[in-house]
Order: structure tokens, then C-alpha cells, then sequence
């Protein structure tokens, strides 16, 4: 495993890490969690992503579960959550105080306790707003981040798929004022999903010191070549809340792409799921890659992909690019 540096932080992140979406609770339960936990930790890994919304508050639970029960010193791992969409459902969005896509005052300072309660977690380390939200001034989701971070109950902040010129306007508004600042934001990056990192974010790396913890390595397994028949039983993509994304899983040029790298990934001496995380894990911006597994089988493959990252030598990556960058957006 490698460590990197979080962005211009000085917490080091294992360079592969391992998160909950949609496994946790539909796929994976405590016990498998804890096995999961427990390899990949041995593994190197010490980074573990998470959220409010994940399973609506149960993917938070399953991790404290399978904390608790492998006793991890604290200082030895790192574990997230990301507010926005909120998960009490009492009341009405249409009249709920906090509405269900927020970034406002009342909703991060309520969230913030409900995780750490289910998580059985004192702090998190990395506390994210999961998305941008319009309706409330950045000014007010950035100084509730500091006051999360100020009260002991996070100790990093970042975003998720925030645009450049807002991640750029919460900075400067935390310089202004002494709060803490952004450190990392939390974008989709894979062969066919580049361009936010590599283009829009480019200059906040170097001005601000942006770290990226991305997500979806596997384009949600379209990378794997799982999908290149169709939509396998058991998959991510045959489950019926997942319905949105079949179109992009079963997209025929995509899938013809895949198959063009599958002996690419063969010279290189790995599977078409290594080659994919490890062409997201050679990007030196990336802090960490979030991998995802719904198998104990599918998290050793995916963990051994950094042994491919030293083999993507500049005229394999240009074959890559010819395969997938015009697909790419
Ligand atoms: N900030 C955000 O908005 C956001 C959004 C999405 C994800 N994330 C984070 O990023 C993490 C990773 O995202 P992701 O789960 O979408 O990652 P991914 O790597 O794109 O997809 C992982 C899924 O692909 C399949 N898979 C993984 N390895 C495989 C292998 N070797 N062979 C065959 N199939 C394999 C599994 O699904 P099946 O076995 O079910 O097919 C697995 O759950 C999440 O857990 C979450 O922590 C963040």
C-alpha cells in the first residue's frame, strides 16, 4: 500500500480505502463487514467512507457495529460521514424545517450528533457536504463545518461534488474569518468519468492545497466487464432501487471500450477491475481512491491493483486514452 498526504494536510491516507455505498445493509452485514474491515485493513488500508444517507443511517450503524467489534485503536483508522440529504422522514419535505437537500445551520449541526450516535464513533475524521445546495449561502455551511470541527466532533472538512468556484469561495471565506478550511473534496473519477478532476479542479491543487478522495473506481462495475452481456443476477446492477443507472451500466460503446482494454490489463498482469483502479490511483491529485465490494473475493482482487499503478507507463496510458477518452466525459 502507499500513503499520500490528504491533500496539503498532514494526514496520510492509504492511496486505496474502502467505502459503504449501497453494499452496507443491502449486501453486506455486520459480520461481513468486520471480515471486510479486517482485510482490508490488513491490507494497509486505514481509510473507511461513510455517510448519513448510506442505507438511510443503517450503512452508519453497520460500521459502528463492525468497529466496535474489531476494537481498532482510534488513532489507527480514519472514518467519514457527508450530510445533505438528511434522513429523518416524520414530517414532509414540504414542511420538514430542514428540507431534505440541505447544507443549512440547523440540519449539519443535528446530523453531525446522529452519525457519530449510530458510527459509536467520538469523532469523525472527515466530515464532507455531500453536495452543493443552492439555497443555503456557502458562508453558512462553511462556518458550520468549523463549528463541528471547533466542538471536537470532526477533525477535517471537505465537499462532494461541489463546483470549483465554490469549493474556491468556502476557502477564502474560511481564511477570511479563521475558520478552518476546506482540505478535500469527494469527485466521481474513473476511465469514463475525468474531466471535473482533471480539468475544472486543476488549479485549486496548487492554490489551495485541494486533496480528492474519489469514488466509483469501477464506474459501479461497468469497468469490471461484468456488464458486457448484460446485467448479471447479484449485481449492483440488477437491484431494484438501481434501476437509474442501468442505462450507463449496459451502454454499448462503453462495454465494447472494456473489452478493448481486457488485454491491456492482461499484459499488465491484472484483471480489467485492477487496471481501472489503478489508472484513478496513478493520478498524483488523487489522495485516495474509494473502492467499493459487495465480497470479501472482490475486495482482495480490487486491493491488488496498486501493484499495477508503476506499470502504467505514459505509452500504456496513451493506449488507454485511445480506447476510452472520447467516451469519457
Ligand atoms: N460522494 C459521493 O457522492 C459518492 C458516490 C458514490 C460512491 N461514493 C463512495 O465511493 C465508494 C465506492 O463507490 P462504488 O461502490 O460506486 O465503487 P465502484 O468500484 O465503482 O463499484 C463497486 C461495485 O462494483 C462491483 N465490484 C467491485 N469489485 C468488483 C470486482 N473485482 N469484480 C466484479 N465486480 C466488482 C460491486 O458491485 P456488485 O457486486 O453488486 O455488482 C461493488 O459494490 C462508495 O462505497 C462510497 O463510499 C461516494
Amino acid at each position: 500500500m502507499q500513503y499520500r498526504h490528504l491533500g496539503k494536510s498532514g494526514l496520510r491516507v492509504s492511496a486505496l480505502s474502502l467505502g459503504s455505498w449501497i453494499t452496507y445493509h443491502n449486501q453486506v452485514d455486520a459480520k461481513l463487514a468486520a471480515e471486510m474491515l479486517a482485510a482490508a485493513f490488513d491490507a494497509g488500508v486505514n481509510f473507511f467512507d461513510n455517510a448519513e444517507a448510506y442505507a438511510l443511517g443503517k450503512s452508519e450503524e453497520i460500521m459502528g457495529a463492525a468497529l466496535r467489534q474489531l476494537g481498532w485503536p482510534r488513532l489507527n483508522y480514519i472514518v467519514s460521514t457527508k450530510f445533505f440529504w438528511g434522513i429523518d422522514r416524520s414530517v414532509p419535505a414540504e414542511r420538514a424545517v430542514n428540507r431534505r437537500d440541505t447544507l443549512n445551520r440547523k440540519y449539519l449541526m443535528q446530523a453531525i450528533d446522529g452519525s457519530l450516535k449510530r458510527l459509536g464513533l467520538e469523532h469523525v475524521d472527515l466530515v464532507y457536504c455531500h453536495r452543493p445546495d443552492p439555497t443555503t449561502p456557502v458562508e453558512e455551511a462553511a462556518r458550520a463545518m468549523n463549528d463541528i470541527i471547533v466542538a471536537g466532533k470532526a477533525l477535517y472538512w471537505g465537499t462532494s461534488e461541489w463546483p470549483a468556484e465554490a469549493i474556491r469561495t468556502a476557502w477564502q471565506l474560511a481564511d477570511r474569518h479563521g475558520w478552518h478550511k476546506p482540505l478535500m473534496e469527494q469527485p466521481q473519477y474513473h476511465l469514463f468519468h475525468r474531466k471535473r478532476v482533471e480539468v475544472e479542479y486543476a488549479p485549486l491543487y496548487g492554490e489551495i492545497g485541494l486533496g480528492l478522495t474519489t469514488w466509483s473506481p469501477l464506474a459501479s462495475g461497468l469497468l469490471t466487464g461484468k456488464y458486457r452481456a448484460g446485467i448479471p443476477a447479484g449485481s449492483r446492477g440488477a437491484m431494484d432501487n438501481m434501476a437509474f443507472m442501468r442505462g450507463n451500466l449496459t451502454d454499448a460503446a462503453r462495454n465494447a471500450a472494456v473489452a478493448r482494454l481486457e488485454p491491456i490489463a492482461a499484459e499488465l498482469g491484472g484483471t480489467l477491475a485492477q487496471l481501472a483502479v489503478a489508472w484513478a490511483a496513478r493520478n498524483e491529485h488523487v489522495s485516495t481512491v474509494i473502492t467499493g465490494a459487495s465480497s470479501r473475493e472482490q475486495l482482495a482482487s480490487n486491493l491488488g491493483a496498486m501493484a499495477l499503478v508503476e506499470r502504467l507507463t505514459p505509452e500504456v496510458l496513451a493506449r488507454i486514452d485511445a480506447v476510452t477518452a472520447a467516451l469519457a466525459d
